[in-house]
């Protein structure tokens, strides 16, 4: 066959589109053995082997763009060693190859500066990075005094500083990022930032977490986080968790229907929660205020949460009941927790709305009454009313919900029987009734593939064991302790493979 020289150009051009498909750039590539380099990194991570393989875009820390085959997401969290001390200074230019660059995270490498005239001002040529992850650095002001360069972010993680400072950051910096919708500074400021930072209209998401701010809300009243919340009017994430902030929770005296996700647990919050609390946030799906010194009911504005799918007001002071306004309101709620409250009276009243429930935490409360029907109509898969007052005896219907991976009732009153119909429970893994006045024998039902562990100690249950656990293969702990148990210790006990804690002591066996 006769090629001729341009059948061979055109082979060659062919030959060469397919290796540029197959792996990135040259150029790409050997900025990655600079970069290799550079990092010092000599336990390998992404970089190992570079010379074997030689389609970069297969490297666990790179993603390439699957058509044009070009470098678009760098992944060098943790690319150096631990124990090198070296900090390190960035050289920007070595990213600039990757031009296509959308994703670089850099977090957790001990960086430590720039090397000179080689800082945001050249990264700032990679006109597509939106996101950028320098979290779990030794990064200071001055490293970030060049910052607003780069128009193209979205999303900024600056968390986490190992100075054990807080950062001063350039504000005006910041300021010039007019595309920035996410920007966290978990653990990394002082309260100073917030009388300074001004209107960020883009911003989305924020989060101060463990900044230990140690200020008091209503220092900040009329500005902070009411300001925050009226003039940022994009906001939908919040997060302030775990900054010692004290005082009481102010409101703003209208709609802010912006906000999803609000987070100022582990605070030392006190007063009550307003009673608009509910009007003020109407699109709220995740409200977390546990661990603060909160008081009073739960509003019954709450009702107006219908977005609401996580809420969790543990460890707090509250008191009076879980209102009709909850149960029937927020019907999409899937994740309830108001462990550690003094919340008394019937757990739920019979009108109930929440469906959607999967994960009901009811803890550590005065509760009373029995427990009500209402909750079968749920996506259940964990009950604890653990450490209340609740009696009765423990529903048949509960075989129903039949979800459920974990019921704990410890230390309540209830009394009677062990219903058969819980061995319907499929699912169940869990199960934790000590410490009641449960009567009669053990159903010799759990034949539950799953089923792993079993708490029925300190109660008056009869009988003996006969086979009621036999065919549990999964079983680790069977706790049978301070009951009436009489019989024989059964066989099959010693052939229960997974079975590490066996207590039976204080029966009659
Ligand atoms: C890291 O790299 C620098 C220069 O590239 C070198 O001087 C140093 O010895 C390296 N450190 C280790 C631990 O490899
Ligand atoms: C990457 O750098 C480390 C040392 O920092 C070295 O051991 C390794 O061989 C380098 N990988 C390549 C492919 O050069
Ligand atoms: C690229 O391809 C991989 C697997 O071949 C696939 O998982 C990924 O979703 C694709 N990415 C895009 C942006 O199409
Ligand atoms: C930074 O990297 C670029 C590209 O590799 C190089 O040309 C330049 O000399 C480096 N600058 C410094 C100060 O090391
Ligand atoms: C910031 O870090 C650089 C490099 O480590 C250092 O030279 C500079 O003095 C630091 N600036 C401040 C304000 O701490
Ligand atoms: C709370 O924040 C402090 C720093 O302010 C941190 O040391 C501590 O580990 C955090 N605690 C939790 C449970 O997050
Ligand atoms: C918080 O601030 C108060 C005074 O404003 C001070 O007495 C207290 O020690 C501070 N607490 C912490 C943990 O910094
Ligand atoms: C916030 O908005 C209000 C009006 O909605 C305005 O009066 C106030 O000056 C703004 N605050 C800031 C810091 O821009
Ligand atoms: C709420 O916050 C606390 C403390 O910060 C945390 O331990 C808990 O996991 C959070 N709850 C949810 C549902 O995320
Ligand atoms: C709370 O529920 C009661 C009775 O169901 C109802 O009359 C009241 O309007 C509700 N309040 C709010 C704020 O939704
Ligand atoms: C019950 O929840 C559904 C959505 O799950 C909602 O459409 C309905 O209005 C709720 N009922 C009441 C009485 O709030
Ligand atoms: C569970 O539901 C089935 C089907 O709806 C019903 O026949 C049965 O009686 C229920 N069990 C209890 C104990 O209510």
């Amino acid at each position: 066959m006769e090629f001729g020289i341009f059948g061979w150009w055109l082979l060659l051009a062919a030959l060469f589109q397919l290796s540029s498909i197959h792996g990135c750039l040259r150029e790409e590539r050997v900025a990655l053995f600079q970069l290799n380099t550079s990092l010092n990194s000599s336990y390998g991570y992404c970089m190992n082997n570079l010379n074997i393989e030689r389609n970069c875009c297969d490297w666990a820390c790179v993603v390439c763009d699957n058509t044009t085959g070009r470098v678009i997401e760098l992944h060098l969290t943790n690319g150096r060693i631990s124990y090198i001390d070296e900090v390190w200074y960035l050289n920007a230019s070595l990213f600039l190859p990757f031009q296509e660059l959308k994703y670089l995270d850099l977090s957790n490498n001990k960086i430590s500066g720039w090397v000179p005239n080689e800082g945001f001002e050249r990264l700032s040529g990679l006109s597509k990075l939106e996101v950028l992850d320098l979290s779990y650095n030794y990064i200071n002001e001055s490293f970030l005094s060049s910052l607003g360069q780069i128009l193209s972010l979205k999303k900024l993680y600056l968390s986490y500083t190992l100075l054990d400072r807080p950062m001063n950051i350039p504000i005006s910096e910041l300021r010039r990022l007019k595309n920035l919708q996410e920007l966290y500074l978990d653990g990394s400021i002082d309260k100073s930032f917030f009388g300074k930072v001004g209107v960020m209209t883009s911003l989305n998401v924020l989060t101060i977490s463990r900044c230990r701010l140690n200020v008091s809300l209503p220092i900040f009243q009329g500005q902070f986080p009411t300001w925050l919340l009226e003039n940022n009017t994009r906001l939908a994430v919040l997060n302030l968790e775990n900054n010692s902030l004290t005082g009481t929770l102010q409101l703003p005296n209208h709609y802010i229907p912006n906000l999803l996700v609000l987070d100022i647990s582990f605070n030392n919050i006190q007063g009550p929660i307003p009673n608009n609390f509910g009007l003020v946030f109407p699109n709220l799906e995740v409200l977390n205020i546990s661990k603060n010194h909160f008081e009073g009911v739960i509003p019954s504005s709450y009702g107006n949460l219908i977005s609401l799918e996580f809420l969790d007001m543990s460890n707090n002071n509250f008191s009076g009941t879980i209102t009709e306004n909850l149960t029937m309101g927020c019907s999409s709620l899937f994740y309830l927790k108001l462990s550690k409250n003094h919340l008394s009276g019937q757990l739920f009243l019979a009108s109930w709305n929440l469906t959607q429930l999967v994960s009901l935490y009811l803890d550590n409360n005065h509760f009373s009454g029995e427990i009500p029907h209402s909750i079968s109509n749920s996506s259940l898969r964990l009950i604890d009313f653990s450490n209340n007052n609740l009696s009765g005896m423990l529903p048949r219907w509960m075989e129903n919900i039949t979800m459920l991976e974990e019921i704990v009732l410890t230390k309540n009153q209830f009394e009677g029987p062990i219903p058969d119909e819980l061995c319907n429970l499929e699912l169940l893994l869990f199960l934790d009734l000590s410490h009641n006045n449960l009567n009669g024998s053990i159903p010799s039902c759990f034949n539950g593939y799953f089923i792993k562990h079993v708490h029925l100690n300190k109660n008056r249950l009869t009988g003996p064991i006969t086979s009621a656990f036999k065919g549990c293969s999964n079983l680790v702990t069977l706790n049978l302790k301070d009951n009436y148990l009489t019989g024989n210790i059964p066989n099959w006990i010693g052939n229960l493979s997974s079975l590490s804690i066996l207590l039976l002591k204080a029966n009659y066996l």
